[in-house]
């Protein structure tokens, strides 16, 4: 944890944001897995821990801005517990953690609200993710389970991203010391990478390198040979030359920041000159991207350079005709590059979007597009000083994708369907890198991990 002033410097910074009410935070709560004992590993909401630092299940927390008090709700344990668990710290031992001196049983929390809700104060809270959760507050509120959503404070909302975008110097290297931990998962699935190896091999190795260095893998690995599925959970290919492997791995720390990696590379350890050609150009805009990182930048204009980088790089090869700047426009590469160009990081790996991706990534000055292509951007507001963000630019060659435009006759002005063709077995490729926005433009964190066409092969050669 972090020392105790911290979380009470983030409460006194939430108060100068919201005029008045109570704001209540829900901790997590155990989910059960397959039946009520067996509950998925624990993971406590983000707003929980931002605020209120603790890393336990049934916690709930008030700020009263009327009062200038905070308050801690939860069960100290009984013998019962100790018996199963282990001797637990009391409420008290626990709120003095986190610079909270009202500590009270749960069910006072009832109470509270009651009576708030009697006086018709304003009670904020965020929008839930969880259904035990939504059971909570609706069963607190008197909210029907569906108007949760629409009954959510936007004011908390808007003060909640303010805070939790910047990221401060101690959270910078928690994330930087998990994109350590990110290096060490993907060089040593570089030198995993052989023939006949199963990807699930290579994927159990990484989710125990994560967990020895803090905590669980950041989100479930992908780690797949068929990399033109962007999300590939699924890891029962055998490995055969040919192929590229994307992995896209991150670790999550004992206090709960991530990192988020991915890495492309040859099965076997040589690119054929085809893959070469297509990785270098994910290369230049994964660098090109990054460079442009830098405060007052829109994302969206980092977004539409890569892309445009990716759509010259296709135009020397062939698979792109005509004008790259109006094949941008169009949304050419949306074929081959059809995703984001990279999102917020940090508690959450795409941080703070249990909030609503609109809320986190555009603001009143900048919104959301509705042009094709850029309408799945989920980011795209100005950067500023101290946001993490990812920048992972990709090419796949997506067969369904592929006839379907092709059928349609997409954009054919812009697209030569004859060379995409000759390229509908190859994958996927995507490279991702974690980067901060400093004063002076950007740092990406971590220890350097291998990306260049030479510097992938030394390590796989190892
Ligand atoms: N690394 C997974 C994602 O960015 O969605
Ligand atoms: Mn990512």
């Amino acid at each position: 944890m972090f020392p105790s002033n911290v979380y009470k410097e983030r409460r006194n910074r939430l108060r100068k944001e919201i005029k008045n009410g109570l704001v209540l935070f829900p901790g997590n709560q155990e989910v059960a897995y397959n039946y009520p004992a067996n509950t998925y590993t624990f993971r406590q909401d983000s707003n929980f821990l931002y605020f209120f630092g603790l890393d336990h299940p049934d916690l709930a927390a008030v700020i009263d801005l009327d009062e200038g008090k905070d308050y801690l709700f939860g069960n100290d344990v009984d013998m019962d517990d100790i018996i199963w668990m282990g001797k637990q710290p009391t409420m008290k031992e626990r709120g003095v953690k986190v610079g909270v001196e009202n500590t009270q049983p749960l069910k006072d929390l009832d109470e509270m609200i009651r009576k708030a809700l009697a006086k018709k104060r304003t009670i904020h809270f965020v929008t839930p993710y969880r259904g035990e959760t939504k059971q909570q507050l609706s069963d607190l509120l008197g909210i029907p389970y569906k108007d949760l959503k629409a009954k959510a404070s936007p004011e908390l909302i808007h003060a909640i991203v303010k805070l939790r975008m910047e990221k401060d110097d101690l959270e910078i290297e928690e994330i930087e010391k998990m994109v350590d931990v990110a290096y060490i998962m993907h060089t040593t699935a570089m030198k995993m990478a052989k023939p006949g190896v199963v990807e699930r091999e290579i994927a159990g190795v990484l989710e125990g390198i994560s967990v020895s260095h803090g905590g669980p893998v950041s989100f479930p690995v992908i780690l797949t040979i068929n990399g033109q599925t962007l999300h590939n959970h699924y890891h029962g290919n055998v490995l055969r030359a040919g192929r590229i492997m994307v992995v896209d791995a991150g670790s999550e720390s004992d206090m709960h920041y991530a990192s988020d990696i991915t890495r492309s590379f040859p099965v076997g350890g040589k690119f054929s000159d085809r893959q070469k050609e297509i990785y270098q150009i994910v290369l230049n805009a994964n660098m090109a991207g990054i460079a442009a990182v830098k405060p007052g930048v829109p994302f969206h204009e980092v977004h539409s350079l890569a892309a445009l980088e990716i759509v010259k790089g296709l135009k020397d090869l062939g698979f792109i005709k005509g004008d790259p700047v109006e094949a941008v426009k169009k949304g050419a590469h949306f074929l081959f590059f059809p995703h984001g160009l990279g999102h917020p990081l940090g508690m959450d790996v795409h941080d703070l979007e249990g909030l609503g991706e609109d809320n986190v990534g555009y603001d009143d000055e900048i919104k959301r597009s509705t042009e094709f292509g850029l309408s799945s951007l989920r980011f795209g507001r100005r950067l500023q000083k101290r946001f993490i963000t990812t920048i992972e630019p990709g090419i796949y060659f997506i067969p369904d994708l592929i006839d379907l435009w092709k059928s349609e006759k997409k954009l054919e002005d812009f697209i030569n369907y004859k060379k995409v063709e000759e390229f509908r077995d190859f994958g996927g490729i995507r490279i991702e890198d974690d980067v901060l926005v400093t004063n002076a433009g950007h740092r990406v964190l971590g220890r350097p991990i291998p990306k260049t066409i030479v510097d992938v092969e030394n390590i796989m050669s190892e």
